[in-house]
């Protein structure tokens, strides 16, 4: 059965009220995105095995800890997904890097694929699935679906918020595959949107759905754009 973390560390509770606020900008929101990753990643990676390894330091000899070996691929769902690797990459600059693209139709909600790129050695590999949103849980489902053809050794999927509809998918979908996400949030509203959620998370990432009010500061320095309501 899979096991769901949702972290409840004051820091990246802090900086998710952030990016969930529709006055936040685009550069901002990135730097949100990225920063809750590093945290998460810090958190998901806590059970990498270790082993001992000698080393000299310029005092004296001494057993160390290295992690043992153990390699990793991250994968993430285009768009949104991409908003967390340079982050996880920060973290593990060893990891391999795949891409699945997947975006969710309009009317249907369901996942179209476009694009699969994965390492060739996956199968030697343990798999982060990243993407910001677990909303029906359709793209999440579908990425795995697609990674486990290669046989990889172990997935974790990593988003920032999850819907409940989401979570009982994924982990019926894929029992084997454990869950980490900064918030579960209420529900999915008509559209499939999660509620209160923050929006669409590749557009809110990439500036891509920006209409509306402009609001400039009396100084005329402060300029607010806010987000198109889903
Ligand atoms: C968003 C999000 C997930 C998906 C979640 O991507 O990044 O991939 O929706 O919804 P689901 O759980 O109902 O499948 P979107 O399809 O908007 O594509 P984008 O990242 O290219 O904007
Ligand atoms: N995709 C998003 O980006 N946001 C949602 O709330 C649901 C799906």
């Amino acid at each position: 059965m899979s096991k769901v973390t949702v972290f409840d560390h004051p820091l990246i509770q802090h900086k998710l009220s952030i990016l969930r606020d529709e006055n936040t900008p685009t550069k901002e929101f990135r730097e949100l995105i990225s920063e809750i990753s590093m945290l998460m990643c810090y958190e998901a990676t806590r059970d990498l095995p270790l082993e001992d390894v000698q080393i000299k330091t310029p005092m004296a000899p001494m057993t160390a800890k290295k992690i043992a070996g153990r390699k990793l691929a991250f994968i993430p769902i285009l768009r949104a997904g991409m908003g967390m690797l340079d982050a996880m990459l920060t973290m593990v600059p060893s990891a391999k890097v795949g891409h699945i693209g997947l975006y969710r139709d309009e009317e249907t909600h369901k996942p179209v694929e476009y694009y699969n790129k994965l390492p060739g050695d996956i199968d030697e590999r343990d798999v982060f699935v990243l993407d910001p949103m677990l909303a029906t849980g359709g793209s999440a489902i579908d990425a795995i679906q697609i990674i486990k053809r290669s046989n990889p050794r172990s997935i974790k999927f990593l988003c920032i918020i999850a819907a409940p509809e989401g979570i009982k998918a994924l982990t019926e979908a894929h029992p084997d595959v454990d869950l980490f996400c900064a918030a579960q949030d209420e529900k999915l509203n008509p559209n499939c949107y999660i509620l209160p959620g923050l929006g669409d998370a590749g557009d809110r990432i990439y500036g891509t759905d920006v209409v509306g009010e402009v609001s400039v500061d009396k100084r005329g320095s402060t300029v607010k754009l806010h987000s198109k309501t889903k």
